[in-house]
């Protein structure tokens, strides 16, 4: 059975009118969780990847069970004033308003080949933001990977980077 029968359509979530991709029952139901992540993981397997850095806070989930299955650390990216030790940020727009992401200042060096991993690509703007923060810190980016695409959003053209955005679900 395919990972997307795990994933349930909320209606008006978190607000009327907005279709929500819910990702519980997934994450619920062991053999389809261990599919997700292997198939996340499965372009980078050769890649030689360093870290994988994690968007709060459903890509934590993801971020870090592809890390262990690439065998490499993880980097969580946070949302304003979770990180204790020296940081760097960069805001970004959303659809109403602005959001934050930080990363320690320390978590990666020059080089570091590092692979981000979300739950949902919906308008970009998130993954966008999460690419050009890593990039500050001159790691290398060699990729992306998302549970989820909504398409019709077209967040795949704000992925400005020649490194491969991979998608296990794309919706239209
Ligand atoms: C959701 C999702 C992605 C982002 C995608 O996070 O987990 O990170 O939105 O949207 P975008 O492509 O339009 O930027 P959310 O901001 O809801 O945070 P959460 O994971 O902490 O709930």
């Amino acid at each position: 059975m395919s990972i997307a029968h795990w994933v349930r359509d909320i209606e008006d979530f978190p607000r009327a009118g907005v279709g929500f991709k819910d990702l519980t029952p997934l994450l619920a139901n062991a053999g389809p969780f261990a599919e997700s992540i292997r198939l996340l993981a499965a372009p980078f397997r050769d890649q030689r990847v360093d870290c994988v850095c994690g968007i709060e806070a459903r890509g934590f989930i993801f971020g870090a069970a592809v890390a262990t299955a690439l065998g490499c650390g993880f980097v969580p990216l946070r949302k304003p004033g979770k990180l204790p030790a020296a940081k760097i940020g960069i805001d970004y727009a959303l659809e109403y308003g602005t959001d934050r992401l930080e990363m320690h200042a320390d978590a990666v060096c020059p080089g570091t080949r590092v692979l981000i991993v979300d739950d949902v690509l919906a308008t970009g703007g998130t993954l966008a933001a999460a690419g050009e923060l890593v990039a500050r810190t001159e790691a290398e980016i060699v990729g992306a990977a998302v549970v989820i695409e909504i398409a019709a959003l077209a967040g795949r053209t704000r992925w400005l980077w020649p490194a491969p955005l991979h998608a296990l679900i794309v919706y239209g």
